[in-house]
């Protein structure tokens, strides 16, 4: 039986952490692991827009010695004739060895599971869940701070939509001693569904519409984008979009080795003017991003170095 990701509760803490190392392993000896994956494929089925996710999932196979077959929009595969997932899923796992899938519908990854022979991983699934994000994001957090527990963690901006924050409460709430600052407008709060772990486990977090106030405590910034896509309507998005921008002014107001991160893309809610301060972590994440797909593709399929 293939064994999928569609959330990141797929993985236990324990196998979070194996993938961790193994993503560290592959950094310091990627010769190690150049033909791990020689003629396996993989198949990247996006149904929405991406550049980070999809082109590390191919490069990440692409080190491993495999091959990438896919597509990159709905509307050049047969979706657009009205194929259901279910049946393209059917019909890719007879050409590949492994799935990673993307689309606007939420749910639809496990759809896709449930109709398939290989693996399927969730890139991203409407406004719920990414939880290859968020390996790449507890990867970039234990390489910057060394540890992912003890420690202040704030998410701002549109919390209501963003599946990658989404995703990373559920695991970082795992974690002993995380705080969790949730900075949102007040029609762009964290759902109450992916608040349940928090007040099952009594893990602390305050709700707060104001980033200045809170900065001076964090050890953890995760910036994100307002999500137009997911609004019903374009006046609330344009009324919210510019909620917050991080600028050196307010950088001023942090911590000395604060971490700012966030999943990219930017559109305008962290200057570029911080891009050279070293607390600016954002392009060494989508880095990360590749080392833990790679992790992930080996333990899917259940090959190594
Ligand atoms: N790239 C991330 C995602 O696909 C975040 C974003 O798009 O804002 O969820
Ligand atoms: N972080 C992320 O998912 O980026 P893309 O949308 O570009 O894949």
């Amino acid at each position: 039986m293939a064994r999928h990701i569609t959330a990141i509760t797929d993985l236990t803490t324990g196998e979070i952490d194996e993938l961790i190392t193994k993503a560290r392993d592959i950094i310091n000896h990627p010769d190690r692991y150049q033909d791990a994956c020689r003629r396996k494929k993989l198949a990247t089925l996006f149904y929405e827009p991406s550049t980070r996710t999809r082109l590390s999932f191919e490069a990440a196979m692409i080190e491993l010695g495999g091959h990438v077959l896919g597509f990159s929009e709905a509307a050049s595969s047969s979706a657009a004739k009205g194929e259901s997932v279910a049946d393209t899923v059917r019909t890719v796992c007879c050409y590949a060895d492994i799935i990673a899938m993307r689309h606007p519908k939420e749910g639809a990854p496990t759809v896709a599971s449930l109709h398939a022979t290989v693996p399927v991983i969730n890139a991203g699934d409407g406004g719920h869940n990414h939880p290859t994000q968020t390996l790449t994001d507890l990867l970039t957090i234990q390489m910057e701070k060394g540890r992912l527990g003890n420690m202040t963690v704030g998410l701002c901006g549109d919390l209501k939509f963003g599946r990658t924050v989404h995703s990373l409460i559920t695991a970082m709430c795992r974690y002993p001693g995380v705080n969790f600052v949730l900075i949102s407008p007040e029609e762009l709060k964290v759902p109450s569904y992916v608040k349940i772990p928090l007040k099952k486990d009594s893990v602390p977090y305050t709700q707060t519409t104001s980033l200045t106030e809170v900065l001076p405590d964090l050890d953890i910034l995760y910036m994100t984008r307002v999500q137009r896509e997911r609004f019903f309507n374009e006046d609330d998005y344009i009324r919210l979009k510019d909620s917050y921008i991080l600028t050196p002014e307010k950088m001023e107001l942090a911590k000395k080795d604060l971490s700012v991160l966030h999943p990219l893309p930017r559109v305008n809610e962290i200057s570029v003017a911080i891009d050279q301060d070293p607390r600016a972590c954002y392009f060494r994440q989508a880095l990360y991003g590749k080392f833990i797909r790679m992790a992930l593709i080996l333990k899917l399929l259940e090959v190594d170095a």
